[in-house]
């Protein structure tokens, strides 16, 4: 009685910690190797070591392997490796700043005290400053002559245009349109522009034609988009156990997000549509692409 047989279904959950798991070892390996120069005091290395070790989904990392091979460029390559380094440690120091207590004021991340509850508030600044400095080092010292385009890249996306325009967004410090224009605006700054740059640094990485650079840089957008759109979706549908971060957080402190506008359902639907362009985007590299197409089809579902 074959057909009665159980198998056993894998939840998008499982099917999306399949693909991170071994993106996250590698990442860990990388950040371990390349995070402290010599030099560093002890207690500055144990802050920044706490804020980047052991922890996160390393989506931005895995982005970057993942779209150097898409390309056809073998992800352990010294400047992926870099590039994939520097992506995570920004990444990291904006999460330290993002929790101060001037900013989002939170006190959990990835499941343990934020920066500033464990090591004071100076030392978290610093920290995120050390974090954000060491991730440019980390691309200048590579010998090869592309490191200094990802630093380019690195840099446009991190700073005044991209992730910190949106910081401020979100954080009222500027003008901005009113409605969806104004979440597109924030959500493609302090979210979109360094899940963009990660796909891109990784194509760059692998010397993709400019044609799969451009359809690359259309998923990269679409999808931190959706990766906000979700995390704000997250903040009222999870639980802090699950997030590692405080849940409700969001309508508490009066953010903007999609929520404010429109149900659960229609916000979802927006996240959907965004995805499905993410995918469609990555046709022409056809299964070239194919762990990137499930990559956002799976992100889309998470619960974390
Ligand atoms: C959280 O990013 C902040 C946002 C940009 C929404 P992640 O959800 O990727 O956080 P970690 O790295 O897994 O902790
Ligand atoms: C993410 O915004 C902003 C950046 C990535 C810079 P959130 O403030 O929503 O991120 P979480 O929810 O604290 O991780
Ligand atoms: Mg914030
Ligand atoms: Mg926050
Ligand atoms: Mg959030």
């Amino acid at each position: 009685m074959i057909g009665s047989l159980k198998m056993p279904v894998s939840s998008p959950s499982n099917q999306l910690q399949k693909i991170l798991a071994p993106l996250g070892e590698k990442a860990e390996r990388d950040l371990r190797q390349f995070l402290t120069e010599p030099g560093t005091p002890a207690e500055l290395a144990e802050a920044m070591a706490y804020c980047t070790l052991d922890g996160g989904k390393r989506l931005r990392p895995g982005r970057v392997y993942r779209t150097a091979e898409a390309v056809g460029a073998d992800s352990d390559d010294e400047l992926t490796r870099r590039a994939a380094v520097a992506v995570e440690l920004v990444h990291c120091y904006s999460r330290v700043h993002d929790d101060l207590p001037a900013m989002d004021d939170d006190s959990l991340r990835r499941g343990r005290p934020t920066a500033h509850v464990k090591f004071g508030e100076a030392m978290a600044i610093l920290t995120g400053d050390a974090l954000l400095t060491r991730s440019f080092s980390v691309l200048a010292e590579s010998e090869d002559p592309t490191a200094s385009m990802l630093v380019g890249e690195l840099a446009k996306a991190a700073g005044a245009t991209g992730m910190i325009a949106g910081q401020a967004a979100d954080m009222d410090l500027c003008e901005i349109p009113d409605g969806l224009e104004g979440l597109k605006y924030i959500h493609s700054r302090k979210t979109g522009a360094m899940i963009r740059a990660a796909v891109r640094m990784g194509a760059i990485c692998g010397n993709a034609s400019d044609d799969k650079l451009s359809a690359l840089d259309e998923y990269g957008l679409s999808l931190g988009l959706a990766f906000q759109l979700t995390d704000d979706l997250l903040d009222v549908t999870a639980s802090s156990a699950d997030l590692g971060k405080t849940a409700g957080k969001d309508a508490a402190s009066g953010k903007r997000t999609h929520l404010g506008q429109m149900g659960i359902a229609d916000a979802a639907d927006i996240a959907k549509t965004l995805t499905n362009r993410a995918i469609e985007a990555i046709g022409p590299l056809g299964a070239a692409a194919d762990t990137l197409a499930k990559l956002a089809r799976l992100l889309a579902k998470r619960k974390s």
